[in-house]
């Protein structure tokens, strides 16, 4: 198949793109480099031995999505491209829902346009909002508490409503959990812009001595240990669900709704220390008051995904954390190396 893959410099889509080309698909890669530099889609190219067509383009642009589509047979498209920093948002509303929403909005209309009806997006477990009960379902009530999430909530619903305007449409909606890890080569990553605001990359940071210690954000949650409770899962193994998602659900008209997560939690405290395990040092925290927003525990009921697309997580947590160990000693400043 032909796969356009929006945000494809970016962690997980570079990694998507892996997959991808080792799984025998051809691939368009469209990114304004916003979050991200080409020196990932070189090492995409490194990996696999492939080349493709990188279009350094907006998704806001509509005579540049126009271009890469008249000049691409594409089948399908896998939607990345966004803005994702949760604090970021609530300072910055307007610029998270012009680029989130009006730039899917352009997409959509454009593959329209070229008839092309596929489209895999990536959604957040942060619909969920502030679960009820774990491990969350597909069904579970859905609502958001920053203009990120609302942005996929939103996009969730308009996706869904474009089915419901033009039958022909296979409209696949992810909901990651908290994606974590590197490929094995340790040669495409994570490599966030400034201080890190997600937990992984924050510790790997302080592993590498780029940041002087972990702030463990509030300890009276009512989990094992106090601390946050997250499903985390590798990387690739998300790259995996999206080559099952595009393979499987292409072409089978309908919105498709699945999680991708392991469907176990681990802790912050946890993760401290399967991460020393990992690097094969202490790694110094401190417990601070709790960051405003956040839920206590999150994990997925994935075996929708499981039964649907045949996919299931089969990455653990001390591989997780080994594979972002190797991306960031080897790369200890990201891709700026
Ligand atoms: P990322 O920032 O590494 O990748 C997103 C890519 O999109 C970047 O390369 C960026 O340059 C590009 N981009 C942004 N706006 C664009 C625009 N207008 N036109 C063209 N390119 C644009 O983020 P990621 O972690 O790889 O996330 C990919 C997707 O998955 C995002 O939509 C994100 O919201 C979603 N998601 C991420 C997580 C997570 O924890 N990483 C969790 C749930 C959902
Ligand atoms: N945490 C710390 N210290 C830090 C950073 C995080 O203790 O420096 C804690 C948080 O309180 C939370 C856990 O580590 O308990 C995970 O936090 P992250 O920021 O890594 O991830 P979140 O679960 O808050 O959110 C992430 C993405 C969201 C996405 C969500 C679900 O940032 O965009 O996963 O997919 F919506």
């Amino acid at each position: 198949m032909k796969i356009l893959v929006t945000g494809g410099a970016g962690y997980i889509g570079s990694h998507t793109c892996v997959e991808l080309l080792n799984a025998g698909h051809e691939i368009v890669v469209v990114d304004n480099l916003s979050n991200s530099c080409e020196k990932s889609l070189d090492e995409v190219k490194k990996i696999t031995g492939k080349e493709f067509p990188f279009y350094k383009c907006d998704i806001l642009d509509y005579e540049g999505l126009t271009k890469v589509f008249d000049e691409n047979e594409v089948e399908a498209v896998i939607h990345f491209a966004g803005l994702k920093a949760v604090g970021e948002s609530v300072e910055k509303p307007l610029e998270y829902y012009h680029n989130n929403m009006t730039g899917t909005f352009n997409l959509v209309k454009v593959m329209k346009e070229h008839n092309v009806f596929n489209i895999v997006f990536s959604s957040s477990a942060t619909v969920y909002g502030s679960p009820k009960t774990v491990p969350i379902k597909e069904d579970f009530p859905l609502s958001t508490t920053n203009p990120y999430g609302s942005t996929k909530l939103m996009l969730e619903r308009v996706l869904s409503d474009v089915y419901v305007s033009d039958n022909r449409f296979s409209v696949v909606l992810l909901r990651y959990f908290n994606p974590i890890g590197a490929h094995k080569s340790g040669n495409i990553g994570e490599d966030p812009k400034g201080i890190p605001n997600n937990l992984l990359p924050y510790v790997a940071q302080v592993a590498v001595g780029r940041l002087p210690k972990i702030n463990v954000f509030g300890d009276c949650y009512p989990t094992k240990d106090g601390t946050g409770v997250r499903d985390y899962i590798h990387v690739v193994d998300l790259a995996l669900g999206h080559l099952k998602a595009v393979e499987k659900r292409s072409n089978v008209p309908g919105v498709h709704i699945y999680n991708l997560g392991t469907g176990q939690g681990y802790s912050v405290l946890e993760i401290v220390k399967a991460f020393s395990e990992a690097c094969g040092k202490d790694l110094p925290y401190e417990i601070v008051p709790p960051r405003a927003g956040d839920v206590a525990i999150c994990y997925a009921d994935a075996s929708k995904a499981k039964e649907e697309l045949g996919w299931e997580a089969q990455r653990g947590i001390a591989e997780m954390c080994a594979d972002a160990w190797n991306w960031q000693s080897k790369n200890p400043n990201g891709f700026e190396n």
